[in-house]
């Protein structure tokens, strides 16, 4: 698909905060909803080193304690909301991360991970919320590049990377409905225009990167597992920042393309992953050619 393509078809067609976008933003996330249960999945056993690489992935504490949290502030959040379809919207997401907590939960217990106990849960307000969506834009558009690179690089199971794509798939929702529903209800709140929509967008994320920033440097520390570099030696010798970061952006991308062109699409942090790769292809480049005289 060519960019301006891509571009026209991320325009919304209507007014970003009348009737007509709500009801399109809300109907398409509810009607995208994927019933099923964590503990029927099917749910494969594990080979020694496989398990021993999902033990010793540092992230399933913060992860669960993420999810967990988040099914309850939204839960609770939703109660608050007067509109009923947004309401129902709302609700429906706090459903899915509770459900994503159950499931983690489940393949902790399962493979006998290593995970602390989960901290207090946050208050059920607007700005929790706000928060924690552009928390979610950021980690979902990492999530999406990592997610690719780990099933390409086969370091688990397809039988079990293959559960967790429909976590992907309801992250990937969960943005752009965060994304529709923040611009929805910046208007409803007489903050619509566009230099308004601004600042506080521009905040949201630069809360949500420092955040995110602060929450790596833990988890790095953390050690998790049994902390043996060398059982993901396949995927890291030809990691770098731009393959992450292509990747990163390609599945991004790809997710993206299946919604509804009316809709709104989180751009921030893709576009500042595009500038960081367009950086670092001219600085390799330039290095190539002064290493080659
Ligand atoms: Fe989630
Ligand atoms: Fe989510």
């Amino acid at each position: 698909m060519q960019m301006s393509e891509a571009i026209a078809r991320t325009q919304p067609k209507f007014r970003v905060g009348s009737d007509e976008h709500k009801r399109l933003f809300c109907e398409s996330f509810v009607s995208t909803h994927v019933a099923f249960e964590p503990e029927n999945l099917p749910w494969p056993e594990l080979d020694p080193i496989s398990l021993a690489r999902l033990r010793a992935i540092p992230i399933w504490t913060m992860a669960l304690e993420a999810e967990v949290n988040a099914g309850k502030m939204l839960s609770g959040f939703a109660q608050t909301e007067p509109d009923p379809l947004v309401r129902q919207a709302l609700a429906l997401q706090g459903y899915e991360e509770d459900r994503h907590g159950r499931l983690l939960s489940y393949m902790i217990a399962k493979y006998g991970l290593n995970v602390k106990p989960i901290a207090a849960v946050e208050t059920p307000t607007r700005q929790a919320f706000v928060d924690f969506g552009y928390n979610e834009c950021v980690d979902s558009f990492a999530g999406f590049g990592i997610f690719k690179l780990a099933c390409d690089a086969r370091i688990l199971p397809e039988s079990l990377t293959s559960l967790f794509a429909r976590v992907m798939l309801e992250e990937a929702r969960h943005i752009v409905f965060f994304i529709n529903w923040i611009a929805y209800d910046r208007y409803r709140r007489g903050y619509g225009s566009p230099p308004a929509q601004f600042v506080p967008a521009m905040l949201g994320y630069g809360g949500a990167i420092v955040r995110r920033v602060k929450g790596g440097a833990e988890v790095s520390g953390d050690g998790g597992g049994d902390g043996n570099l060398d059982l993901f030696g396949d995927v890291m010798r030809d990691l770098s920042l731009e393959k992450f970061l292509r990747t990163a952006i390609a599945e991004n991308d790809r997710y993206m393309e299946d919604f509804d062109p009316r809709l709104l699409r989180p751009r921030v942090i893709p576009a500042l992953a595009r500038a960081a790769l367009g950086v670092s292809n001219v600085v390799s480049y330039v290095r190539e050619k002064l290493l080659s005289r």
